[in-house]
């Protein structure tokens, strides 16, 4: 939610404090999404150790139930990042808040993302990983609201298109509010 601000929405902060979420992908529907994702991964990783990147905060939750689901001898990772600049539209400058403790070179790395929304983070993020050399670089997203996008940027594992819409719940959040939804959700202004 820190990076939305000021990137297109610019969401006062209390626009949806009156707001109820309402399910948009129920947990079933997650769980066989995670699970045909997670087939996906350990079918083209066999025979490697991948290195997975999970961006915080929000894609906590969806690393924890893929990696449950992932017949590979892998390791996890968690970085932060941050948007900054001012004004309604985006800055487009994403910084690093929290960086890697694990090299990067010569490893297959996956990105685990919970939403690719104007496309600015991941591609700062492919960008910089890239320079570290990495044997291959994939990422993987829970959603994609292509809509909004500002950067073209390839999806390799990907779990649902979704519309354009404030999405909370299942790791994503509004002011830090509602990741513990075990749903996907959506604001709507009452
Ligand atoms: P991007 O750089 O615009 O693609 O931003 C991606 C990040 O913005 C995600 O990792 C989320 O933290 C946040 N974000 C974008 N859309 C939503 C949303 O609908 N709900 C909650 N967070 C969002």
């Amino acid at each position: 939610m820190d990076r939305v601000r000021g990137k297109g929405y610019n969401h006062s902060v209390d626009m949806y404090s009156e707001a109820k979420p309402r399910i948009l992908f129920a947990r079933q529907e997650i769980e066989a999404t995670v699970s045909r994702l997670a087939a996906k991964i350990s079918k083209d990783y066999q025979g490697k150790n991948p290195l997975l990147i999970g961006i915080l905060k929000g894609s906590f939750m969806f690393m924890a139930d893929l990696i449950r689901l992932l017949n590979l001898p892998l390791e996890v990772e968690f970085i932060k990042l941050s948007s900054y600049g001012q004004g309604r539209e985006s800055a487009g400058k994403i910084k690093m808040v929290q960086g890697l403790r694990t090299p990067v070179r010569g490893r297959d790395v996956l990105i685990i993302e919970d939403i690719v929304d104007t496309g600015l983070t991941i591609a700062f993020l492919l960008d910089y990983l890239q320079k570290k050399q990495p044997a291959s670089l994939k990422l993987c997203a829970l959603t994609d609201k292509p809509s909004r996008r500002q950067v073209p940027v390839a999806i390799d594992y990907l779990g649902f298109t979704v519309p354009d819409k404030f999405l909370v719940g299942y790791g994503l959040d509004w002011n830090e509010k509602f990741r513990n939804l075990p749903d996907v959700c959506y604001l709507e202004d009452e």
